[in-house]
């Protein structure tokens, strides 16, 4: 009886590994989505990675609108990349505001008619131990990486559920699967992203709309700050993020992890073995590290 179960159980592992395989190599290695004429949102699109995604999809034939809150950065964008852009909008936009996020869907549909993807990339860090961050920070930081893509989504899912497609590209963090310490508020953050990204895509499984999860290793933007720059060995280019990002999602890929094999190791023992991840962060927290961390803030310090 015990051999008996024993043995279904190997037949039945090696029909699911083998079907697993194959489903690899019998899946289209293009998505059917082409760029040309998509409308694309990008949310913090006046600097760092989200300029570079804006001109990579631009050059790909997509039609762009930029938001973020700094106009003067938004219109420089505008005119630099309308010469080669199928059309380009800048709507300048505050993502923790109701208002501006209506005002921005609304925009691109009296504008365009459709919203093809969506790119949550808009983000702030404030960096340092919890008790070092003022309750403000707290509060504006949640609301910039996790409350706000959530809004944003749910102003644009009634448009792309009539569309019956729709690609949804949450711009999170490796800090959203491998905890960070001394930048505590910003991994929470980022987690938490990564949780409404999963959830979600479980939810719209059969909608055609697809919800893929970024997450990008240290990038050269105004994030990595001199002093991160001298405590961190490497550091990805923003242009290289975003077009191996869309590569990734033409290719039907729903997590695009950046950081090499290394980070891929990092969240390998993250996942199954985190009391050495632990010790890990006991020899990487020093005083240097921490105040590297402190210089990184992009909502204002008290
Ligand atoms: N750089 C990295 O090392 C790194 C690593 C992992 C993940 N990421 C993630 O990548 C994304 C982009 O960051 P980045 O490195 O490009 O940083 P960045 O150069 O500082 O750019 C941040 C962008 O977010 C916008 N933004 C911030 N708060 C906003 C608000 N309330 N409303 C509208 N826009 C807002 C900023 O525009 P305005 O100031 O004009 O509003 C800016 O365009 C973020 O989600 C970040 O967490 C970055």
């Amino acid at each position: 009886m015990f051999r008996s179960m024993a043995r279904w159980l190997a037949v039945g592992g090696a029909v699911v590994a083998a079907g697993s395989w194959l489903s690899r190599y019998l899946r289209p290695l293009q998505s059917t989505l082409t760029l040309n004429e998509a409308v694309v949102i990008i949310t913090g699109a006046s600097a760092g990675i989200g300029r570079a995604y804006a001109e990579a999809f631009a050059k790909r034939g997509a039609r762009v609108v930029l938001a973020a809150r700094r106009a003067d950065l938004l219109e420089d964008l505008r005119l630099h990349i309308e010469t080669y852009a199928s059309d380009v909008l800048a709507i300048p936009t505050d993502v923790n505001s109701e208002d501006d996020l209506r005002r921005l869907v609304d925009q691109t549909m009296q504008h365009y008619g459709r919203i093809d993807i969506l790119v949550n990339n808009a983000g702030a860090d404030a960096g340092g131990q919890l008790y070092s961050i003022s309750l403000d920070e707290i509060r504006t930081l949640v609301r910039t990486n996790l409350e706000a893509p959530m809004s944003l989504t749910h102003l644009v899912l009634p448009t792309m559920l009539a569309q019956r497609s729709g690609k949804i590209v949450n711009i999170a963090s490796i800090a959203g699967r491998i905890a960070q310490a001394a930048s505590t508020v910003y991994s929470s953050s980022k987690i938490g992203l990564m949780g409404f990204s999963d959830a979600l895509r479980r939810e719209l499984v059969g909608t055609g709309i697809d919800v893929i999860t970024v997450l990008p290793t240290w990038t050269r933007t105004a994030m990595v700050t001199p002093e991160i720059n001298k405590q961190v060995n490497f550091v990805d280019d923003p242009t290289a993020v975003a077009e191996r990002t869309i590569e990734g999602m033409l290719m039907g890929e729903s997590e695009i992890v950046f950081g090499g094999n290394i980070m891929k190791f990092g969240l390998f023992v993250e996942r199954h073995f985190p009391a050495l991840m632990d010790l890990y962060w006991r020899s990487e927290l020093t005083p240097q590290y921490i105040e590297a961390m402190r210089s990184n803030s992009q909502i204002g310090r008290n």
